[in-house]
């Protein structure tokens, strides 16, 4: 056992850095040595020793708590057990503000949307840092609580919100049949530390910020554990409801006070937007004597009428923005700039530093982006930076400090040769990033998909962890996702290399072959799209539910402005950025093979299809032509998506319905010759409100 053997109490900040990071290396190389390989190296007791030293030095120094702290992975871990629950109304996130600019460009965007001139009326909340739930109500009766998950479905926690006394069992006052409910579950400062210190007494986990510890509370399996913890709610949305409530969100909040939930009491009705930024500095001199954390301020259009109408675009409501405080900064000496190459070539340098605290969050590692951005702030090795954290965004270097400057510092040379398989790195003019044009040739691109291929959200292969991998394709045996479910007939080999035996090659041949049938989200997320993460995943699973679909609907897609690559935009969620990803990684027919090979390894199970919305026009091929009078067209077009519908430019045979605005030529008189319906604006509007 390599601890540091002085007494806690003595650690300066400095060496208690230090040895949290030696810490979290060592229980991890033994934690793989105990699950994985069945071949534990030390005593439990030992073993039981390294955590208790770490989660001493972590209850002394909290601030130094790493993002791969071993406290974070056992014990309060995030538990998988929880039933799921569809949320009725998706659980949608917030766009970002940093600044005054940014907030009148959303507010110029509203009016643009809603063609309208005045001046807009806000209710402005401080942004609770904490976790989104959503609470069911029965003609009054707390039914079902649910954590926020991918914002389509996330996890049953009723038993545990029950035990809080701020989720009120039944509400006051006339309530709507059905009712969800939203708002943020959180612990207060003081409560905080004081379960930090208690946990610390009794040995327990300790949590690195509020946030955590509210997160980690509520999704026990044991809801006694929960009703121990001190956590509060503040309710501040809406979700599905049997019948309107309120027309404007500042009544909206008064009736969730005489229901009996907490509003926080900062919130404020601002009657016009010229009072934001008062209302943003205000609150950001509060911050630090609240008794809870938060993290900007949120505003909501007041209108709920205006708020329909305005709708949402890829996960965010146009409706509402989170202006956000000032990013946390330190300052650190950079030691070294790497390059990593991901696994669609791109060469991203990463900067190496002298860990340092920003904001509670231990930094040692920040993304550079690319090579302008070194070249523009002439980032250079051995350079003291001014580093920022904002959220849960990767650490950034926003400046150099420049009389900190060694004199023999020199400009960084970004690699024109790839450092992984020495093949020439290039940049397509007018791209910012290079790319190794090594293609599925580079062994640092083949690894890094192999290693997305098998991680947890994908195909979740135990056993086969980075350097595995590394070492199988350095064998030859592991170059495409396919040749993974052909490694169980090397079992008797793998068993007798350094490190194997017979029971971890068992085990890992099992694992292989446990996973020949997969969910279609998982497959798809598996291959590594650029842009397609676990979310947008399910969200295409959902929508074209067969592997064998997807696929066509895929290739067809590559066809600029094909119906189904309008319909792969359209999709909510997905967006034509994405669809764009999407159809290019199509068009690669050496990706089409590599998928075909995998597929026919496999069993790819179908996933439920999304019902398309219960509307009359879904499904259907809509046009919009000549002036409109009382929407915009991108609201025509969004609130027409929103209904299923899909909207296309120019008439044609497929069209289902040409809408007919002011001073229509050309299209209105095609529908006419084809014979399409054709509405007015008003009957579309009868039709579709
Ligand atoms: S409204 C459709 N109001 O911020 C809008 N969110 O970044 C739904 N949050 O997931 C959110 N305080 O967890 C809203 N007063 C507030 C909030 C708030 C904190 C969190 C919430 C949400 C996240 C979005």
């Amino acid at each position: 056992m390599t601890a540091d053997p002085r007494p806690v109490e003595d650690l300066t900040e400095e060496d208690a850095a230090a040895e949290l990071a030696r810490l979290a290396i060592e229980i991890a190389h033994h934690d793989t040595a105990y699950h994985t390989r069945d071949a534990p190296e030390i005593s439990d007791a030992d073993y039981d020793d390294l955590r208790r030293r770490n989660a001493a030095i972590e209850a002394r120094f909290p601030a130094l708590i790493r993002e791969d702290s071993p406290s974070s992975r056992v014990g309060g871990e995030p538990a998988t057990g929880f039933a799921k629950v569809r949320h009725r109304t998706p659980m949608l996130s917030l766009d970002n503000a940093f600044g005054a600019e940014e907030f009148e460009e959303f507010c110029a965007r509203i009016r643009r949307f809603l063609a309208l001139t005045g001046t807009l009326s806000f209710v402005a909340e401080p942004k609770i840092d904490g976790l989104s739930i959503s609470l069911t109500y029965e003609n009054g009766h707390f039914v079902r609580g649910a954590t926020r998950g991918d914002g389509t479905e996330g996890e049953d926690v009723t038993a545990n919100l029950k035990t809080m006394k701020s989720v009120p069992d039944r509400l006051r006052g006339k309530v709507p049949a059905l009712i969800e409910i939203r708002g943020e579950v959180f612990m207060t400062k003081a409560d905080f530390l004081a379960l930090n210190q208690a946990q610390a007494g009794a040995g327990g986990k300790i949590f690195a910020n509020p946030r955590n510890a509210a997160a980690g509370s509520l999704r026990q399996m044991d809801p006694s554990i929960t009703a121990s913890r001190p956590l509060s709610l503040f309710a501040y949305a809406q979700g599905e409801s049997s019948e309107p409530v309120a027309e404007t969100h500042w009544a909206y909040l008064q009736r969730l006070q005489e229901w009996g939930f907490s509003v926080n009491p900062l919130s404020r009705r601002l009657h016009d937007e010229s009072e934001a930024e008062a209302f943003q500095n205000d609150i950001g001199l509060q911050r630090a004597g609240l008794g809870y954390d938060i993290d900007g301020v949120v505003y909501k259009l007041d209108d709920l009428r205006l708020q329909t109408r305005l709708g949402f675009v890829g996960r965010a409501p146009r409706w509402a923005i989170a202006w956000k405080f000032p990013a946390e900064q330190a300052t650190t000496v950079l030691k070294e700039i790497g390059i990593q190459v991901g696994r669609t070539g791109a060469l991203t340098p990463v900067a190496r530093l002298e860990p340092v605290n920003v904001g509670g969050v231990l930094v040692q590692n920040a993304t550079l982006h690319n090579e302008d951005e070194i070249a523009r702030k002439d980032i250079r090795i051995g350079d003291t930076v001014v580093l920022q954290r904002a959220g849960d965004v990767i650490p950034q270097i926003v400046s150099v400090v420049l009389d900190r400057r060694p004199p023999d510092a020199e400009p960084f040379k970004f690699p024109d040769l790839c450092p992984a398989c020495g093949s020439h790195a290039v940049r397509p003019p007018g791209e910012v990033v290079r790319r190794c044009t090594g293609g599925l040739t580079c062994p640092a691109q083949r690894v890094e998909r192999l290693i997305h291929f098998v991680s947890r959200p994908a195909f979740d292969i135990d056993g086969l962890g980075e350097k595995t991998i590394q070492e199988f394709y350095n064998e030859g045996w592991l170059h495409s996702p396919a040749d993974l479910f052909r490694l169980p007939e090397r079992e008797a080999e793998i068993a007798t290399r350094e490190g194997w035996g017979k029971t971890s090659a068992r085990n890992l041949a099992r694992a292989i072959a446990n996973r020949r049938r997969v969910p279609l989200e998982r497959f798809i997320y598996a291959l590594g799209i650029r842009r397609i993460g676990a979310t947008n995943a399910r969200l295409l699973a959902r929508h074209y539910g067969s592997y064998q679909n997807w696929r066509t609907q895929m290739l067809a897609a590559t066809t600029i402005g094909s119906d189904e690559r309008l319909a792969l935009g359209s999709i909510i969620g997905i967006g034509p950025a994405i669809a764009e990803e999407l159809a290019e990684f199509f068009g690669e027919h050496r990706n089409v093979e590599t998928i075909d090979e995998l597929a026919r390894e496999l069993t790819i199970e179908e996933a439920v299809v999304e019902q398309a919305a219960d509307s009359p026009v879904a499904g259907k091929t809509v046009v919009f032509t000549g002036t409109l009078e009382t929407m915009t067209r991108p609201e025509a077009k969004a609130r027409a998506e929103a209904l299923g519908a899909k909207v296309t430019d120019s008439v044609s045979k497929k069209t289902d319905i040409v809408v007919v605005g002011a001073d229509a030529g050309s299209k209105a008189r095609k529908a006419a010759e084809l014979g399409v319906r054709t509405l007015t604006e008003e009957e579309w509007k009868a039709l579709v409100d």
